[in-house]
């Protein structure tokens, strides 16, 4: 068993692991990453795609912006479709000049780890049997077994980025977590498509036959989703239905339609919101989706990760620079406040634009009401558009 020793052990190279790993170095603070899967498959799978306008200052700002700018589509709208027409979101003009950027995680993933590698990063990947030591006592560690050997790792502290299914949070006491649940009566059937976007900007769609989204990931590239049943088998759908649905619930009264071209990739996703409260014990802070997951209808998943580290971030940096340990203390009370906020937003986008079999026709007349109400008034669109482009990430 060889033993070494580090600031911050960093247990995930997700989004959450990696970001939080290059803040750190730029406040000249050491960590290791310990991921499980390969950098060959960190690398390509695929994730979420849009980036709030808070997380893209955050990448250009610390210097893992360049391929970014150069190929993220900077989207200043989005449309929301009822009965066959789409009404526009200006976003940026309802936000001060605020966008979104579409950017597939895997591509962040990448720009983060070639980042890493280039500043002499140590960035372990297919660790596995990772556990975690003595995480309430001064000097916790983490276990792990690579290329057959077994390592302990001594931190300072310890960043749980290993997403909902990690070995972090079930490590914390019992006792100690509450998690608050919500699974939603549905999931999402996602293709990705060699097909030029029809349309420069997301089409989240509400129809009678379900929910359908129409997004993108390059100008080759198109990204698409339908609403399904939670435990859909993929293999139920062939490539003709699929673009023959994706085309009854899409297609406007315009003649709009998404562009068909070859299948890449299909696959189910659940849909589910959960915060675990708090996101710390001990010296083990749980950042992204270990601490907590939203639907994906608000595009909010990859952002809160970011936003989760860069608080996190700047807390060691206090601890680090003047030895205070006040802003690691008020950590979970600050990212919780923004987490609960984007839970609300999350929530609210998937009860508007889903269709939900339970629903009585007065819930179907209220929820007509409201896509009326967010399509035509400013106000209303103008909250959309506020927690759209992403909320101000906040250190106190
Ligand atoms: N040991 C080491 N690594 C692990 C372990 C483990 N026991 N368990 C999981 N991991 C790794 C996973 O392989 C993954 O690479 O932790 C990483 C967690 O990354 P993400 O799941 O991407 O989570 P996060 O970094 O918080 O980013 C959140 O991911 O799921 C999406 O929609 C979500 O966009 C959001 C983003
Ligand atoms: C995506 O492109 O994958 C995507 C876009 C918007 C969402 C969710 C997913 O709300």
């Amino acid at each position: 068993m060889s033993k070494f020793n580090t600031q911050v052990g960093i247990i995930g190279g997700g989004p959450a692991g990696l970001m939080l790993s290059h803040l750190l170095h730029q406040h000249g603070i050491n960590s290791v990453i310990l991921e499980a899967r390969s950098r060959q498959y960190c690398e390509e799978r695929i994730r979420a795609g849009v980036l709030e306008q808070g997380a893209v200052d955050m990448l250009r700002q610390s210097g893992v912006g360049a391929r970014l700018d150069r190929e993220g589509l900077r989207h200043e709208g989005i449309e929301i479709g009822l009965n066959e027409r789409r009404y526009r979101i200006p976003l940026t003009e309802l936000t001060n000049g605020k966008a979104v950027t579409v950017y597939g995680q895997h591509e962040v993933v990448k720009d983060l780890i070639a980042q890493r590698l280039k500043d002499g990063g140590d960035v372990r990947f297919e660790c596995s049997d990772v556990s975690v030591h003595a995480i309430e006592g001064p000097k916790p560690a983490i276990n792990f077994t690579q290329n057959g050997e077994e390592h302990t790792l001594a931190c300072d502290y310890i960043a749980g980025c290993d997403g909902f299914h990690g070995i972090c949070r079930p490590s914390i006491p019992p006792g100690i977590l509450t998690g608050y649940d919500r699974t939603y009566p549905f999931g999402w059937l996602g293709i990705l498509a060699e097909a030029p976007p029809s349309l420069d900007e997301l089409v989240y769609m509400h129809h009678d036959r379900g929910f359908a989204l129409y997004s993108m990931r390059s100008p080759t590239v198109t990204r698409l989703y339908l609403q399904c049943k939670p435990d859909e088998d993929v293999n139920l759908w062939s490539d003709d239905r699929i673009w023959s649905e994706l085309f009854t619930r899409l297609r406007c009264k315009d003649g709009w339609c998404p562009t068909e071209g070859k299948i890449l990739q299909k696959s189910v996703t659940g849909m589910r919101s959960y915060v675990t409260e708090p996101m710390q014990f001990g010296k083990l802070f749980l950042a992204g989706d270990a601490a907590h997951i939203v639907p994906p209808t608000g595009a909010k998943g990859m952002n809160l990760a970011m936003a989760d580290v860069y608080v996190l971030a700047e807390s060691l940096r206090a601890f680090y620079r003047d030895n205070s340990n006040a802003k690691l203390q008020s950590y979970s009370r600050v990212c919780l406040r923004r987490v609960w906020k984007a839970q609300r937003f999350s929530w609210w986008m998937t009860s508007l634009l889903h269709r939900f079999d339970d629903h009585s026709p007065f819930d179907n007349r209220r929820q007509l009401a409201e896509l009326d109400y967010v399509t035509s008034s400013r106000a209303a669109a103008a909250s959309l558009a506020e927690n759209y482009v992403g909320l101000p990430m906040e250190l106190e």
